[in-house]
This record gives structure tokens, sequence and C-alpha cells, in this order.
């Protein structure tokens, strides 16, 4: 089977690795990938928000599988593009991607599926937003509508800073959900969806707030672990049901089939489990620890998705044990991070501590490697025990040098306190 991959992150790295213990991937080309994954695979310059040039790529490579990792590329249409010309892509058609590139369209759906989640308000003014945010009181839950990578909701208990969000996002011209603040820890589970079947992924937690003890504003995501100790087995078939399932026969029954990733974003509350959000591709950080231990291979579980056929697919093999991942932040992030600082450190990361380095936003000038983004690099270890994992990943980022750089350093830290 020869692939192509689109993306340049950390999770594109993650999946490319995944992609290649798979004894039936023969080729796998990524673009524009990034200086990590070039060390693996070709790499091929591209915009990814240009559909019709991942269509072109597709077909000049003559691949039998497209794998989009990011939300652009999905809201741009390249699924649209690569089914017109008869290419299996594993990702959704700009339709069904909505789910992620709007918040209001996706409350709309989960609620027509019956999926327990936030009660929210659609605001297309300020005064809509203050009656809003009124009604449900503080901690505050503001969203800008479309996308914004993570980074464009506001959890705050200051009505001000809350309005003032809202106002940013009107400015602009867009619409805000203002919703009530749902407690508990979260989770992240991916469905792998063939428009009809999902099959479920083992959760994994993201850290999403920029500093330790969840303080600062919200990321991209700085860190991840899987699979989650303290969370009972049964969740996760609990979500299939409830939550995953639901949302592949609603979005079928609109005549907008999903395929690719289904995320739920899930809030572990003390009145269930609810939905704060659905992505359409898989979660970064959280790929890198749900990939990293999947035995079944990846090139046939997702080429079995994009055609259709995951119903009568094997029961998903795990390795043992857990997965912690740390993320190496440029100076600045998530604001203004700093690019083109050297990178060092990484090769004797990977040999002394064991652990996986994963690639994000970082570039090759000449022979140096720098920083190119502000998520830089993703330390993964895998161990049998959670605290060996986090030690693991902990001690390969203490041997990487990046000037000015930060990470969290409470990853996995209370499952690690609560279940070791
Ligand atoms: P989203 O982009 O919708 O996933 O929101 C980003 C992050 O904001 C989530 O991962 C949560 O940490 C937080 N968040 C979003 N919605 C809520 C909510 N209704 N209640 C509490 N926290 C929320
Ligand atoms: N880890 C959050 C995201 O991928 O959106």
């Amino acid at each position: 089977m020869k692939l192509l991959v689109i993306g340049s992150g950390a999770r594109e790295h993650v999946i490319v690795s995944a992609l290649l213990r798979d004894p039936e991937v023969e080729s796998v080309v990524v673009a524009p990938g990034n200086a990590g994954i070039a060390a693996l695979v070709q790499c091929i310059p591209i915009d990814v928000s240009d559909a019709q040039s991942i269509g072109e790529l597709a077909t000049e490579l003559q691949v039998d599988l497209v794998v989009v990792g990011p939300e652009v590329p999905l809201m741009a249409g390249a699924a649209n593009e690569l089914n017109a010309r008869g290419i299996p892509c594993f990702g959704p058609t700009r339709e069904a991607a909505l789910i992620e590139g709007s918040k209001a369209f996706c409350k709309e759906v989960m609620s027509q599926a019956g999926i327990a989640t936030a009660l929210a308000h659609i605001c297309a003014n300020l005064t809509e937003a203050e009656i809003a945010l009124d009604t449900f009181g503080s901690p505050y839950v503001v969203k800008d509508d479309g996308l914004a990578a993570g980074k464009g909701v506001v959890v705050t208990s200051d009505r001000s800073e809350a309005l003032a969000h809202a106002r940013s996002c009107f400015e602009v011209g867009g619409t805000v959900v203002i919703e009530e603040f749902l407690d508990g820890p979260e989770v992240s589970i991916f469905g792998i969806s063939d428009g009809t079947t999902v099959i479920a992924l083992q959760p994994a937690q993201d850290f999403k707030r920029v500093g330790d003890n969840d303080e600062g504003p919200n990321t991209g995501g700085m860190g991840a672990y899987s699979p989650l100790p303290w969370l009972d087995e049964s969740v996760v078939a609990e979500v299939t049901e409830r939550v995953l399932q639901p949302m592949a026969d609603e979005m079928k029954r609109r005549g907008t089939p999903f395929v690719g990733v289904l995320y739920a974003g899930l809030a572990m509350t003390t009145r269930g489990i609810r939905v704060i959000e659905f992505n359409a591709r898989f979660g970064d950080p959280e790929t890198q620890v749900v990939l990293s231990r999947l035995v079944t291979p990846l090139g046939q579980f997702l080429y079995a998705a994009a055609t259709g056929q995951l119903k009568d697919f094997a029961t998903l093999v795990w390795y043992p044990g857990y997965a912690v991942n740390v993320v190496i932040a440029a100076q600045g992030y998530p604001e203004s991070p700093v690019l083109g600082t050297p990178i060092s450190g990484v090769e004797l990361a990977e040999s002394d501590q064991q652990v996986a380095v994963f690639h994000a936003g970082t570039a090759l000038v000449g022979a140096e490697l720098v920083t190119s983004g502000g998520r830089v690099l993703s330390v993964m270890a895998q161990a049998p025990t959670l605290n060996e994992a986090r030690e693991r990943a902990y001690a390969g980022v203490a041997q990487i040098v990046i000037a000015g750089s930060h990470f969290r350093s409470d990853i996995a830290r209370n499952a690690c306190a609560t279940h070791s």
C-alpha cells in the first residue's frame, strides 16, 4: 500500500511512525512534513489549505490512501477532492468536518442525536452574550464559533474578561457560543469511523492550559498520557454507544457520513459524561500516546475505515503499559512563539532515555535544527507503569536544550500520585 499523509505536526510524525510498522505499507510520502518526518520518509512542500493541490499530488503519486492530519485541509475540502478522484481518503468531507469547523453546527447535530453536552446559547451580538453569561453564571465559558486551533475558548470567573473575548470574536465578524461550565476531569476518546461503524481507541488525557496546575491560557495541548488508570474500563463502551455511534448515525442520516476520526472531548462530570467538543481529526498531543501503543497495523485499519470496511475489522490490539508525552514549546508560545532558536540534545534523549521525540515546529537551516512553530517537540516514553513512563519522558525533556523554551512539569502527575 502506498500512502500520502497531509500535515506537519508531531501528530503526523507519530502517524507516520505507526504506518511504517504496518507490513502492508510499502511507502509513505508526507506533505509538507517537518524536519523529524523528513528523517523517515520523503516530504513534499504543499499548501495544506489547497484541496486541489492535495488531489493533484495524490493522483501524481498514485497512492492507495491519503491520511489527512489537521483540520484545515479537511475544511478546505481535501476529502471531497480526493473522493471525486476516486482516491480513498481517511478524513471527512468539508460537510462532515463542520462538526469541528462550527461549534454551533456541532451543538445542533448533538442535540438531534441526543448526545449529552453542555447547555449552550449561540450569540450574534454583545447584548445576547451578556444575557447568556448571566443565565449560566460563573465560571463563564465563551467560545469563538469557528476554527481557532484550541485557542478560541476562554474559561474564566471574570465576567469582564468573558465579555471582552466575546467582543473580540464579534469584531472579526464571528458568532459566539456561551455554555454552562462542566466540572470534572477531561478525557479524549477517538472513534475511527467508516461512515457507519465506529471503533473507539483507548482514552487519553490532554493538558490544554499552558502552565502547571492548569494555569494560563488554553493552547493546542501541552502533554498527554494514555491509558487512564483512574477511568473505569466501561467508559469506552459507554462513550461508543452514547456518543460516537449516535454522532456517526446522525451524520449519515443527514447525507454527510463521517469518515475519519470522531474525536470526542469529554468531561467526566458529577452528573455523568458530557461532550465538551467534537473534532474531526486525531488530537495533538493525544495521538502521540494513543497510536504509539497500537499494535494493530495502522495502514490496514485506516484503509478499512476509508473504504467502508470497519464492520468486519479485527479487534484492536494494544501494547501493555503506559505512554506519557510532554510537549516542549517555544519561548512566547502560545501568544507569539519565537522561531529560529537552535535545538540540541534530541538524539541524546532518544538514546539515553529511550524516548521517542516527535517533531512539530522544527526546521533544518543548513545542518542546524531550529524552532519553526509554537509547539516544537513531543517527548514520549512508554513503560510498564505510568510512573516509569513519566519519569523517562521528563528525563528526555531535561536533555533537550532550546533557549527560552518551556514545558509543563505536571503531565500525568496527579494520575501517578493517586494510581501507582
Ligand atoms: P474546546 O475548544 O471546545 O475543546 O475548548 C477548549 C478547552 O476549554 C476544553 O478542553 C476545556 O478545558 C475548556 N472548556 C470548553 N468548554 C468547557 C465547558 N463547557 N466547561 C468547562 N470547560 C470547558
Ligand atoms: N489536543 C487538542 C486538540 O488536538 O484539539
